[in-house]
């Protein structure tokens, strides 16, 4: 099955903050979405890799990503699922796996796993356990929340092309965070695979003081 993936990174990164949106932010030297699409640009499956920029981010994305064979950059929209859409129109292989620019450390492991479940599914996901107690948020506690059988949905998630175009044109609800939840809208099936605590998204500034940690890490 051919795949072309797509890295979302048009967002402004408004919870972590600082001078540039957060995948233009570099972890050891390197920008953090140039980390995301080398992940994927060495993983055999992947035929063609295509990023989503902001408007007028071209420079910036093109300086990340100098040197390395993404094609044209693509404009991205006002939210997540309209950058994801622009993406979309570009692609014409069977399957599309989609990122985000926010993790930029993908196992290919978690990839190879992702891949058999199309064979049988319309999307596969990676998916971690949660940890901590879950309850309503206020001042005052609210009500606890049972976590039996809750898991937290990561990226990269792999889509039959036609599957995630029919869902999208399906989808009448507010902006999905991502595109597990518009195939199972549509009453599509999205098999779970085991996810990766290299993948979890850096969405605050401690999130990339931790990546950044942790990778000096594995780096001694
Ligand atoms: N994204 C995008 N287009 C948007 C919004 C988000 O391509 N209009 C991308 C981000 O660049 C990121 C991924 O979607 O790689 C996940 O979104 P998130 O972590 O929410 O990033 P931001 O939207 O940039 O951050 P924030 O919500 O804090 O502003
Ligand atoms: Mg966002």
């Amino acid at each position: 099955m051919s795949v072309t993936a797509l890295i979302v990174a048009a967002g402004s990164g408004q919870r972590m903050g600082g001078d540039v949106p957060k995948q233009y932010r570099r972890i050891a030297g390197k920008p953090i979405l140039r980390w995301a699409a080398e992940a994927l640009l060495s993983h055999p499956a992947v035929r063609r890799l295509r990023v989503i920029v902001g408007d007028g981010q071209d420079e910036l994305a093109g300086a990340a990503l100098s040197g390395l064979n993404v094609g044209d950059l693509i404009t991205g929209g006002q939210e997540r699922s309209d950058s994801v859409r622009a993406g979309l129109r570009t692609v014409d292989d069977e399957a599309v796996l989609i990122h985000d620019a926010a993790r930029p450390f993908c196992p290919p492991a978690v990839i190879d796993r992702l891949l058999p479940a199309l064979e049988f599914y319309e999307g596969a996901a990676p998916v971690m356990p949660v940890g901590d107690t879950l309850a309503r948020s206020g001042d005052l506690l609210g009500e606890p929340l049972d976590r039996t059988g809750i898991v937290r949905v990561q990226t990269p998630q792999l889509f039959r092309l036609e599957s995630l175009r029919r869902a999208y044109d399906l989808w009448e609800g507010p902006s999905p965070t991502d595109e597990t939840t518009v195939l199972r809208a549509a009453g599509m099936s999205v098999a779970s695979v085991p996810g990766d605590p290299a993948l979890e998204k850096l969405t605050t500034a401690a999130d990339f003081e931790r990546a950044q940690a942790w990778l000096a890490g594995t780096l001694v």
